[in-house]
């Protein structure tokens, strides 16, 4: 008998709509002008960023894809975890480790895979169900407002990678710790990768690689505005920026534009003047000391079970629980 196989929709295109009139017109009022980073990732963004995984430049997913090649085990033991809950899921590719670990150990039963990107998740979720055999639950949500709204069987460990943590600004990054704590019962765990401070000129080449993926990844979110709003953003007259800030203690992507122009945005009926050489914020990704996480997880309720890097200290995995 095969195990159940569903897919619950959090974000209508209603929903949707709305948040992206929302975050444009407050994001592109303000100076800096930003766009939220959730909305690279349409079809296409969420594949451009599998390709970005891949890249030379691009050591996060390496790094951290070696500390789970030697800890899952270590980490499945220590959750005692029945259930695997993933939040940004994306392809779920190095998640893999952990779920073969807690397979091993017999003691898989669910996964619940949460992304904004319904596409690629839907891949992801069909792809573990056929090799798991157990109950998957993907969520089409966004993480910022539906941990809550998960569903909760069994024992979880709870799945935070890529160091996804890192797009926010220290106050909602403190908000949505809490908030994972809120959701996470008193026997769940809580998994989370974070990229670590490194030199400068090796960040900014993971961030504005040689091919052009990333460049095409970050102006993509262009694409996605004029199909979700009707905009008219002509991604050839802007271009692609990586910049370190040593205040934040993060790499910025902005999109540069090139001229002096206009874009109409037709659902908000408004008219952006960009002068040549302005800039939009569209990404902030932290780089984080390794004595700032668990000072983090433990302001929001969370205590380090363990934490494990990589041979050179490139990335972090902590363990913590409630
Ligand atoms: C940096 S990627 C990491 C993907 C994967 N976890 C990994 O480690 O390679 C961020 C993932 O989070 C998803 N995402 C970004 N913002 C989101 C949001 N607000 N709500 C839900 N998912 C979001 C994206 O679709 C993408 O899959």
């Amino acid at each position: 008998m095969t195990s159940p196989f569903t897919v619950e929709v959090l974000v209508s295109d209603t929903d949707r709509l709305r948040a992206a009139e929302q975050d444009v017109r407050r994001g592109l009022a303000e100076r800096p002008r930003s766009i939220p980073p959730v909305w690279f990732y349409d079809e296409t963004g969420s594949l451009l960023f599998d390709r970005i995984t891949r890249l030379p430049e691009y050591y996060l997913t390496r790094c951290e894809r070696a500390i789970l090649e030697a800890r899952s085990e270590e980490i499945a033991a220590a959750s005692g975890a029945d259930t695997l809950v993933e939040i940004g899921s994306g392809t779920s590719e190095k998640t893999l480790l952990l779920l073969d670990a807690m397979a091993d150990r017999g003691s898989l039963r669910h996964i619940v895979l949460l992304d904004i990107s319904e596409e690629i998740l839907r891949k992801a979720a069909a792809e573990l169900q056929a090799r798991y055999r157990v109950e998957v639950h993907a969520v089409v949500g966004d993480l910022r407002r539906d941990l809550v709204r998960l569903p909760r069987p069994g024992r979880q460990l709870w799945a935070f990678l890529g160091s996804t943590i890192g797009n926010f600004e220290p106050a909602s990054r403190a908000e949505l710790l809490a908030q994972f704590r809120r959701a996470m019962g008193p026997g769940d765990t809580f998994l989370l990768g974070t990229d670590l401070r490194k030199a400068t000129d090796r960040l900014l080449a993971a961030y504005d690689d040689a091919e052009g993926v990333t460049a095409r990844f970050n102006l993509n979110v262009l694409e996605v505005l004029d199909a979700t709003l009707g905009a008219d953003f002509d991604p050839g007259r802007f271009e692609h920026r990586a910049v370190w800030n040593p205040d934040g203690g993060w790499i910025e992507m902005r999109l540069r534009s090139k001229e002096d122009q206009q874009v109409k945005v037709a659902a908000l009926d408004m008219v952006i003047h960009l002068a040549r050489g302005e800039e939009i914020l569209t990404e902030i990704s932290t780089k984080f000391q390794p004595d700032a996480v668990p000072a983090e997880l433990g302001r929001a309720g969370l205590g380090v079970r363990g934490a494990w890097s990589d041979d050179d200290g490139d990335f972090l995995l902590t363990l913590a629980a409630p």
